[in-house]
């Protein structure tokens, strides 16, 4: 069995201490950065944009994971590559042409990710999954950190792991929103392979022992 993976979501870190809040993700056994970008319109939040993703990728020593909320996100691809994104993730309910949007990723040399909002079905991915490094499914309404957890989620992420297993296709999938060490064993063992940790993680007193926790139970 591959090893589970651990990605704080720095939307909930200290921005007043970003690069104490980096540190401590690059000492931790986190695997990934999850970095996400809201634009006030795709989703009704602003969170931050360039010159806050160019601090953090200077310090950052570990996979950056890129979520994108954001209408139109073509315009911004060659600039996320260039900013050290590892890893962009679009949502589908925001690409009219998501075929090309991914493979524009790609020629950027960078992981190609789509997000999934709670209501949107699996099946729209039914004939682009081959074409997908990570599926991102909501577990929350995208906008805000903080949120609780939709238990439908559990029949999503089967639905997605058998259309993956169905196609022959070797995408990642990542649960985003609500997770904590409560919910992280059934969510792995319904197939996740990635828990994104905001609040969970930044919220906690010592944080380095609640990835750590987090982790294990990841892979146990
Ligand atoms: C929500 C973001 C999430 C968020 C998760 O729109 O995509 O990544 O930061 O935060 P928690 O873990 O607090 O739900
Ligand atoms: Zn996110």
């Amino acid at each position: 069995m591959s090893s589970k993976l651990i990605a704080p979501s720095i939307l909930a870190a200290d921005f007043a201490n970003l690069q104490r809040d980096i540190e401590m993700v690059n000492q931790s056994e986190a695997d990934w950065f999850h970095i996400d970008i809201m634009d006030g319109v795709f989703v009704p939040n602003i969170s931050f944009g360039m010159p806050v993703l160019q601090a953090i990728s200077k310090h950052a020593k570990k996979t950056i994971d890129v979520h994108l909320m954001i209408v139109d996100p073509d315009r911004y691809i060659k600039t996320f590559a260039n900013l050290g994104s590892n890893i962009l993730t679009v949502h589908y309910e925001a690409c009219t042409h998501l075929h090309r949007t991914l493979q524009a990723i790609k020629t950027e040399g960078m992981q190609a990710g789509v997000a999934l909002n709670p209501h949107t079905n699996i099946n729209v991915l039914e004939d682009i999954i081959n074409d997908i490094d990570l599926v991102c499914l909501m577990s929350v309404n995208p906008g805000f950190g903080g949120q609780s957890f939709i238990e439908n989620t559990y029949n999503k992420i089967q639905q997605l792991k058998a259309l993956i297993n169905r196609k022959g296709a070797s995408t990642r999938i990542e649960i985003d929103g609500g997770v904590t060490d409560k919910n992280a064993k059934l969510l792995v063992d319904s197939g996740a392979d990635v828990l994104v940790a905001g609040s969970y993680v930044f919220k906690s007193t010592n944080q380095l022992d609640t990835i750590k926790g987090l982790k294990a139970i990841a892979n146990s």
